[in-house]
């Protein structure tokens, strides 16, 4: 069972503080709008299992799992001594022509949590290196096997994938591409799958939308099969404000990339590690992909890991040649750092012995109640939730487009003690997995309180 839901004592809220620094101009904080942020911080200094803590002693409960990341909660104990003891006997050793068995042990443990014969993992840093490395292999892989033609790589509109070039040029989120000139060539994407009039307040997988994914028989046509590497999709689209797949929308995508010999990837950066209540999305929706990128949760957010489970016969294509030749020209230094290996382990040991995916499962329908009995508060548009995630789309102010949601935030940060995570003016929540039903219901409270009161 997930640990103790109740909020830490008042005497370890007065814990030893870190020091606050009095410049914050020198750190160019990522996706912050840095100028508000530096005139009135929202500063963190500890966490414990479901809180965040502020330099005052606050107790703030994480509505978002840090960045969708800390599944297992925070400073879990197995987890901070695994990485403590991993720092103090190997701190660091080559991935490139040498191992180390924990190295071994995660890429085993990761496909075994994968389908099918998804079982090889390349190791990766984050998210946006796990989906390069994807991209990367998918092109290789069909030069390999001799069909050199296949580099064009098919994205989503609204898809995340990280920040790397190859990430946002199959990406769709716009702000994240506009900057950054002509992108990778050889791009194209599929639509989007949300529509408002059809699936407004849905839980779960929506009934509208499935068709969409005969859009990618037209893209093909367009650019014929024999030039198609690969197709890149979140199995549920979580950074551009959630979007769940429409029922059958994954079963049709796979069955038109076979037709075409066209490889299927599932970003599962975020709905890896039991998100959606199962270590891989890919189970919960009967589709096995031909890669699964993953970073996040494989270990609980704690140390920084990535990587990239590749089906079998993509594995063994690259198995010839000489054999004292190299067979993927790819690696980070960092690759299967004995850190992030320990720190994965240990929260790969958390999961299976709690049973946090099947909580994930037996929470996910008073989560939806919780979540949805906000629809009637003032400015809701939408709401959407599957597994433990929810979505609150909320009405625009007309002049200043994400003003709403950017004060809903800051005010359930300072007023409600509530951590959660927007985009655009929706609201997005992702909890730690070991959350409690009363927590639950604590974070509809928080939310519903900020909601009455935001104008
Ligand atoms: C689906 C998906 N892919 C890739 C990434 C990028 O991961 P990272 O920030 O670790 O590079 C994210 C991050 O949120 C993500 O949600």
């Amino acid at each position: 069972m997930p640990p103790s839901a109740a909020a830490p004592s008042p005497a370890g809220s007065l814990a030893p503080q870190a020091e606050i620094p009095n410049d914050l101009e020198a750190f160019w904080m990522p996706f912050t709008p840095n100028r508000s942020f530096k005139k009135n911080p929202r500063m963190i200094t500890r966490a414990k299992d479901m809180f965040y803590f502020t330099p005052e002693g606050r107790a703030v409960m994480d509505g978002t799992a840090g960045l969708w990341c800390t599944n297992a909660g925070h400073n879990r104990e197995p987890i901070v001594a695994a990485i403590q003891a991993q720092a103090a006997e190997l701190d660091y050793a080559p991935a490139f022509q040498f191992g180390h068995p924990k190295a071994f042990s995660v890429a085993s443990r990761i496909a075994a949590l994968a389908p099918g014969d998804l079982d090889h993992v390349f190791f990766a840093n984050s998210g946006s290196e796990a989906v390069d490395t994807a991209l990367k292999i998918a092109i290789a892989y069909n030069n390999v096997r001799g069909q050199g033609t296949r580099t064009r790589l098919i994205g989503r509109e609204r898809g995340y994938h990280g920040v790397g070039f190859g990430g946002i040029s199959v990406g769709g989120i716009v702000s994240n591409r506009k900057q950054f000139g002509t992108l990778l060539a050889g791009v194209d994407h599929l639509p989007h799958t949300y529509n408002r009039q059809e699936q407004a307040f849905t839980k779960g997988e929506p009934d509208w939308g499935a068709h969409l994914a005969d859009e990618l028989e037209r893209i093909v046509t367009l650019h014929d099969a024999s030039t198609v590497a690969a197709v890149i999709v979140e199995p549920m689209a979580g950074s551009t404000g959630v979007l769940p797949p429409p029922k059958g929308y994954l079963q049709r995508l796979r069955a038109i990339c076979d037709r075409h010999g066209i490889l299927l990837i599932f970003d599962e950066v975020i709905s890896g590690f039991g998100r959606l209540g199962f270590g891989f999305a890919a189970e919960r929706y009967g589709v096995v992909p031909d890669m699964i990128c993953f970073a996040k949760g494989v270990t609980s957010g704690t140390v920084p890991m990535g990587g990239v489970v590749v089906r079998k016969p993509i594995y063994d294509a690259f198995m010839r040649g000489p054999e004292h030749v190299i067979e993927l020209f790819h690696g980070y230094t960092y690759s299967a750092h004995p850190l992030a290996c320990a720190a994965s382990l240990a929260a790969l040991d958390v999961y299976r012995d709690e049973d946090l995916f099947g909580h994930v499962l037996r929470m996910e329908p008073v989560w939806a109640e919780a979540i949805h009995a906000l629809r009637d508060l003032p400015n809701v548009l939408d709401i959407r939730t599957v597994g433990l995630v929810a979505a609150i789309d909320l009405a625009s102010r007309p002049d200043a487009v994400g003003a709403r949601a950017y004060e809903a935030m800051d005010r359930c940060f300072r007023e409600h003690d509530l951590m959660v995570r927007i985009t655009g003016d929706t609201i997005a929540l992702t909890p730690p997995l070991i959350i409690s039903e009363t927590q639950i219901g604590d974070i509809a409270d928080k939310l519903k309180r900020l909601l009455t009161t935001l104008h």
